[in-house]
Parts: C-alpha cells; structure tokens; sequence
C-alpha cells in the first residue's frame, strides 16, 4: 500500500510539516502524470508508487508521448468510413527511444511517414495480431529526432467507437446520422493513438461531411457557423483520449444562455432545451463549490435513441439519451452529472480503469451534491436512497468479491467491468462518509484543492490517498481511521460505516405499498398524485418478486405503467412485470426494446427475460431490434445471451 500506514505517522509528519512551506509547488506542464508531479514532493513527500501502465493499450507512452492530434477526415457515410490523415506530434520521455507504439483497432492503415529535421519520409511499420479487447499495435520505426508521424488511414464500418444510423433510423428520416462513443477504449477504432487514459493531448480536427449536415465535436466551435460540410475544430486543453468526440447529422441548436445551449435533431429542440433550462444553475452551483468551470463552453446534444449510455462527458459537448426528457425534469440528474465530470473525470482523470472510481464515484458525489443545492435535500436523498439500493444489488450480483472494492483488482478483465455501481454510489458514499466526518467546512475546500492540484492531470487512487492525508486527514487525525478507509477502498462488500439515506418521502410510499399489498386498498386509491419519478421508482423498486397477476393487472390499469413515457419508470415496471410473468406488458416492452438502445435498461432488460424464461421471445426481439443498436450494445447483449448459456 503506498499511502503512509497510520495517522500516527501522519501526525509526525504534519510536525515536521509545520516548518515548511505550505506554498503549492510550482505547476509542471500539462503533459506530465501525477506521479511525475508528486516524484516533486519527495523532500517532504513519499512519492506515491509510480502509476502501473495501463494494461489496456500497447502504447509505449513511458517512452514517447503523443502531445497533439491533428485529424483531416472525410466522413464517408455511402462506405460507413473515415477517410483520411492523423499527424501526431511526438514528445520524447526516454531520448533514446526509436519506436512508437500506437493503439489501433480495425483500422486500414494505409501509409506511415515520419518528420524528422523538416522532411518526411516514409517509416517502415508493423501492424500486430487482433486481439480482442485492445486491438492490435502499430509499431512505427522512427528515424532520429522524428518529431511527428503522419499516418493515412480508413476506418471499418464495424469501427465499435462509431455507429452510422441511415436516414430512417433518426427521427427527420432524411439525413443519415454518425456518432461517436470512446470510452473506454474506442478511440483507437477511430485513429491510430494512445489510447490510455494515462496520457492527455490537445487535438484540432477538419471533418469533410456532405453540405446539409452539421458536424460537432467535443472541442471549440461556433454553434451559429456556417452549415457547408468543411468544418475545424481546435481543443487547445489537454484530454485523454476517450473525451474525443464528434456527431454528424442534421440537427439544430437553441442557447439556454450564452455559453450553453444544446443540439439536437428538430422533433426534440425545443423539448430539449426547456428540460435543460437548469443547467446554469447547475453550473453556479458547481463553481460555488469547486471553483469555475474551465473549458469555455458547456453544449450538450441529445443523439439518437440508440445511443448506449445516458450521459457521456465529452468536454465542451455532453452526449445525452432521449430518453432523459421525461417532460419534467425529473431526470436531470444525467445532465448534473456529466457537467461535475468537467471537474472529475475531465480535469482529473483515472490514469488507469482500475481506478474508475475517481471519475465516477467523484462524479456521482458532485452529482448529488448539486441536486440538493438545486431542487433541496429531500431529492437528494431520494436519488441516494435509489443509490444505494442499486449498489447493494451490484455488490451481490457482482462476479468475484474485488470487483466490490472501489479499487479494482490489477486483472481486471475489461474496463467496463470498472463501471458498476460500485465505482459510482460505492465512491459516491465514500465521499459522503468523509464529507460527515470531516465536516463540510473541511471537506469542500479540500475536495477544491484537490480538483486544482490535480488540474489536467491523471491520477490514480493512491494519489488521492496521498493527498488526503496529506491536506485532509493530518490537520484531523482521529476523524477517520485506516481501517476505516482501507475498508472502502480497497476491501470487497459495503462498509459498515456507510451513511443509509433516510428518505421520509420513500417512507411514505412504502407505509401506502404496505396497504395495498395487503388488499386494504386498492391501486387507485394510492395517494399518488405528489409522487415525483423518484417516488414511483421506490414504489417499484420494492414490489415484492412474486407478486401475483391481480395485482400487476390493478396497478396497470390504475396508472398505464406498461405505456410510461417516462423511460426509468417503464424500465422498472418491465422488470418487475417480466420477473412476475405479467404478459400484457410484453407488446409495450417489445416497443420499448425496439426504439430505446439505451445499455442501463436495455442489457438487464434481455438478462430477466433469459432468467424468467422468455429466452426464445428476447432472441426474436434482438433479430429485429439488433441492427439498430450501438455496435457496443450489440456486443453486450450478445454477451447477455453467451454468458446465460
Ligand atoms: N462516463 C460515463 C459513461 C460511460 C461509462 C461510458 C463507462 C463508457 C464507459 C457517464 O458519465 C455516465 O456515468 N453516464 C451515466 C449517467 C449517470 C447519471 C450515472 C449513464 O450513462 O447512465
Ligand atoms: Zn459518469
């Protein structure tokens, strides 16, 4: 373990400390790593354990590292192809280094040359096996002093970072439709890079698309240009990898002030933006607490319903689901949450999958802290009390006991299994057990120096652990113990020292669950016209397994929940209607599972038909819903149906 052993040692160190200057050191580069920085500490420091290489990339970014990208592609939407050139600028860590190892994944590599002394010339290179998870290496001979490599390359059509949707597969069914998704690690089926979150660069891009589409990406740009297929993009701040982004299509735009505003296709404009409307809101609320939002703009577009994930922090231009515009606001959340990343994730950023937590479980703590300035502390406890349930479900259904500790194990078969609820609300609770420890008035500057120490950095846990002890934990050392600590952070299962949410509101709905279950109402006379989206979740969260089919058939008609046009409420209405056999709801789910390529509903959703049963009625659904899905839903649902044998 690399954090110091015991707060005892660290009361020693805070006198020792006392002599010294408390001054920050001066700021390194943004190129370099934590570890770097902190390997600066070391007089008075020990230096954390220097970050492991990610074992999910080839690239040798201890040796060379790429500081710049400069994309030129057309985007062929007839082939389903990028086409077209990455120029990489090269900085040398080992000056004696003489090849470059790239990522690459499905890519048609074309030339390779390589800049040295002003003048190009072609650099010899070998393209490694496939394999499945990282691809293959690009290993690139370098000529002395190269400087940079220029690489002509076309992406496949099976890229799993980009899905093309033809024109009837968007909702103005005249454009096609291209939008990308690199996280965790996709970029390299994108263009030839290092792709590891370890390693941050700036990028500017040309993307040649036809005229009547607009092209974005997660970089400056001009939401009133021009619309005449020749777009440029620049992205001076440093960022890993899987934070390039681009969409094309055609799609408008509509401010919600004056430097956020969002995108999206026009039947959903306008719904769009009222739904957002409290997104500067969210923002001041962010800045009073961490300091301001550093990256200019902050846009979001709302994509096509395939899109697999809720929310995806791509900086300056959030990716959001559909799905979140219930009309009310009532899911929001993804919004609170994709904007804290701008702070967890995409200022400081894991430099490993294992230790996702620090952007995830950060980011659902920000997350949650907004929502409670925003709309008070009664939804905040609702959102955690959900939270909570979602974890204890991930912990018990998770594959092997260290995938429940908010550190992941170092064999960590794929990066998504990084990302469960046990990164999110496990770190989410963490936080709030040292947020109730230290106290606010302690916590919050110190989570701010924090995001600013770290600032266009990668880190890894145990750098935090440093520097909570350091700046946290030794000006009050009897706040927490390293039992206590080491608890969350490194040992499987939830600890006892978690702070259980209370909600009185979810009381309430579970006093009126209790009469009607046992008949001495019935489901019309539940009170639920106050209950919000949280409300009805609790409500159907915590249906009984067995429930028989009356009591399906009266709440259904009571309240349509198999036609919910609220997606989180219709998801967990599925899932209770499949687990109890409640056949009415198979039509509506069939719709639903047609039109919403959403992960967080779509996988469990095949997963309980599979356990409950309906294994031949899933299989003929994905035939038909299968093309329409994200390559990387396609992937897990195939998984879905492997892995239930
Ligand atoms: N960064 C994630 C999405 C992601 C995770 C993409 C792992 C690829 C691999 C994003 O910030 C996220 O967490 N989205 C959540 C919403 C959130 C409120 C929990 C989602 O998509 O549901
Ligand atoms: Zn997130």
């Amino acid at each position: 373990m690399s954090y110091r052993a015991s707060a005892v040692s660290i009361l020693a160190l805070s006198i020792a400390l006392a002599a010294c200057s408390r001054e920050p050191d001066a700021a390194p580069g943004p190129e370099a790593t934590a570890s770097e920085q902190a390997a600066e500490h070391t007089a008075v420091y020990p230096a954390p354990t220097e970050q492991p290489i990610d074992p999910f990339t080839y690239a040798n970014y201890r040796q060379i590292r790429v500081s710049h990208v400069d994309l030129d592609l057309d985007i062929l939407f007839d082939e389903k192809v990028l086409d077209g050139v990455a120029v990489l600028d090269l900085v040398y860590v080992d000056s004696d280094a003489t090849v470059l190892v790239l990522d690459a994944n499905d890519l048609d590599i074309k030339t390779v040359e390589a800049n040295a002394n002003e003048a190009w010339s072609a650099a010899p290179y070998t393209l490694g096996p496939d394999e499945p998870i990282k691809g293959s290496a690009l290993e690139i001979e370098l000529p002395d002093t190269a400087k940079q490599v220029r690489i002509t390359y076309r992406t496949s059509p099976e890229a799993e970072g980009l899905q093309w949707l033809a024109p009837e597969q968007t909702a103005g069914k005249e454009h096609p439709f291209l939008f990308s998704q690199f996280q965790p690690l996709y970029a390299r089926t994108m263009a030839p890079l290092q792709d590891t979150p370890a390693v941050r660069i700036t990028y500017s891009a040309k993307l040649k698309t036809p005229p009547e589409l607009i092209a974005v990406m997660s970089s400056a740009q001009d939401p009133d240009g021009t619309r005449d297929g020749d777009y440029s993009f620049d992205m001076p701040q440093p960022i890993p990898a899987y934070l390039l982004a681009l969409a094309v299509g055609d799609f408008g735009f509509k401010a919600i002030n004056d430097h956020i505003g969002v995108y999206a296709e026009d039947y959903i404009l306008d719904a769009s933006a009222a739904e957002f409307e409290d997104t500067p809101l969210m923002e001041q609320a962010i800045n009073d607490l961490y300091g301001p939002y550093k990256w200019g703009r902050f846009d979001m577009i709302v994509l096509p319903p395939s899109f697999p994930f809720g929310g995806m922090e791509n900086p300056r231009l959030t990716f959001l689901t559909p799905t979140l515009i219930a009309g009310d606001k009532s899911l929001t959340n993804v919004v609170a949450h994709e904007l804290a990343h701008s702070w967890s994730g995409n200022l400081v950023t894991n430099s490993n999958w294992r230790d996702a937590w620090l952007n995830e479980g950060f980011t659902s703590y920000v997350e949650n802290r907004v929502m409670e300035t925003l709309y008070g502390e009664g939804r905040a406890v609702m959102e955690r009390s959900l939270d909570l349930e979602a974890l204890k479900r991930a912990v018990a259904e998770a594959e092997r006991p260290e995938l429940t500790a908010l550190k992941m194990p170092a064999d960590l078969a794929h990066p998504d299994d990084a990302f469960s609820q046990v990164s999110y609300a496990g770190g989410m609770f963490f936080l709030k057990f040292l947020e109730t420890r230290f106290g606010r008035e302690a916590f919050d500057p110190f989570l701010r120096s924090y995001f600013d120490h770290f600032a266009f950095k990668s880190v890894t846990t145990e750098d935090f652990l440093n520097y909570f002890e350091d700046n946290l934990w030794m000006d009050n050392p009897d706040a927490v113990t390293k039992e206590e600590i080491d608890a969350w952070v490194y040992e499987p299962g939830i600890p006892d020292t978690i702070e259980a949410p209370k909600s009185d509101a979810f009381e309430k709905v579970s006093a009126q669950q209790g009469l009607w279950l046992t008949g001495e109402i019935s489901a019309a006379d539940l009170k639920t016209d106050l209950w919000s989206t949280h409300e009805w979740l609790h409500f159907l969260n915590a249906l009984p397994g067995d429930m028989i089919l009356e009591l399906f058939a009266d709440l259904d008609s009571a309240y349509d929940l198999s036609n919910s046009q609220n997606a989180e409420i219709a998801f967990a209405w599925y899932m209770k209607a499949i687990a109890g056999g409640y056949e009415p709801a198979l039509a509506p789910l069939d719709r639903f599972l047609m039109s919403v390529g959403r992960g967080k509903f779509i996988y469990r959703l095949y997963a309980a038909l599979i356990e409950y049963d309906r294994r031949d009625w899933a299989a003929e659904v994905f035939a038909r819903a299968r093309a329409g899905y994200h390559p990387i839903a396609q992937r897990r649902i195939e998984e879905v149906f492997t892995d239930a044998g």
